[in-house]
């Protein structure tokens, strides 16, 4: 394999319970169950669809541009039951060899640690495989939930962008958290270090 690898390829990415694919049509009916609920778009850009056309639409536009894009989109599907359970995306800027994350779930998926298992693989193939420097995220400055997500994957606030993006129609505050390769490496081999140490305590 040559590297980096380009950063227009989708790889499929597997974790322990989820598959990160492309999306596809027959996938509109699980999107728009997510899309659709105003408590999931809150903090997005979008306003949540009224309709399966609107996903239809929308869906249509993202598979059209796999291949001619690094703006990455996968689908989360839950392996236990085939369904796409929200999606996630990684938007490559190689000239600066950094991208910025995203993710969102379906309501009834909460809580269950998803989007950090999800965030976890894509920062893998991002600092692996594209050979990126830094990979970002920006949230709303009042989303904990998110902000959570970020701590669990190690990533580190930067600061808060004040009014920075005219969010609906508001001037928004959101905040810049960032982790760099030389730290999801750092932390790799300790996780590493931790499993031989179970490893060598189980013996
Ligand atoms: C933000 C989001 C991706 C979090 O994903 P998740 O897989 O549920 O995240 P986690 O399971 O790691 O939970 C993160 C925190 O959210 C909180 N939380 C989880 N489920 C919750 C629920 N149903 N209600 C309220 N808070 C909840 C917990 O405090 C948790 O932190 P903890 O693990 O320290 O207890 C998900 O809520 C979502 O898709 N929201 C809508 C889309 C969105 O806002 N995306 C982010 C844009 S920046």
């Amino acid at each position: 394999m040559e590297f980096p690898v380009s950063p227009l390829r989708l790889p499929v990415l597997e974790s322990p319970r989820l598959r990160l694919r492309r999306l596809k049509l027959e996938d509109v009916p699980d999107v728009f169950q997510y899309n659709s609920d105003p408590e999931v778009v809150r903090y997005l850009l979008w306003t949540r669809h009224t309709s399966e056309s609107e996903t239809r639409a929308d869906l249509q536009r993202v598979i059209e541009r796999y291949g001619k894009t690094s703006d990455l989109r996968w689908g989360i599907e839950l392996k236990s039951t085939g369904h796409i359970i929200g999606g996630c995306k990684l938007a490559c800027r190689m000239e600066h060899k950094r991208a910025e994350v995203g993710y969102v779930l379906a309501r009834p998926h909460w809580g269950q640690g998803y989007a950090a298992e999800a965030v976890r693989e894509i920062a893998h193939y991002g600092f692996e495989f594209l050979e990126l420097v830094r990979i970002e995220a920006l949230t709303f400055a009042e989303h904990v939930m998110s902000g959570r997500v970020l701590d669990k994957c190690g990533f580190q606030v930067e600061g808060t962008l004040r009014s920075y993006e005219l969010i609906k129609g508001n001037p928004t505050d959101l905040k810049m958290y960032s982790l760099l390769r030389s730290e999801f490496e750092a932390q790799s081999e300790k996780q590493k270090q931790n499993q031989m140490q179970n490893l060598e305590t189980q013996r």
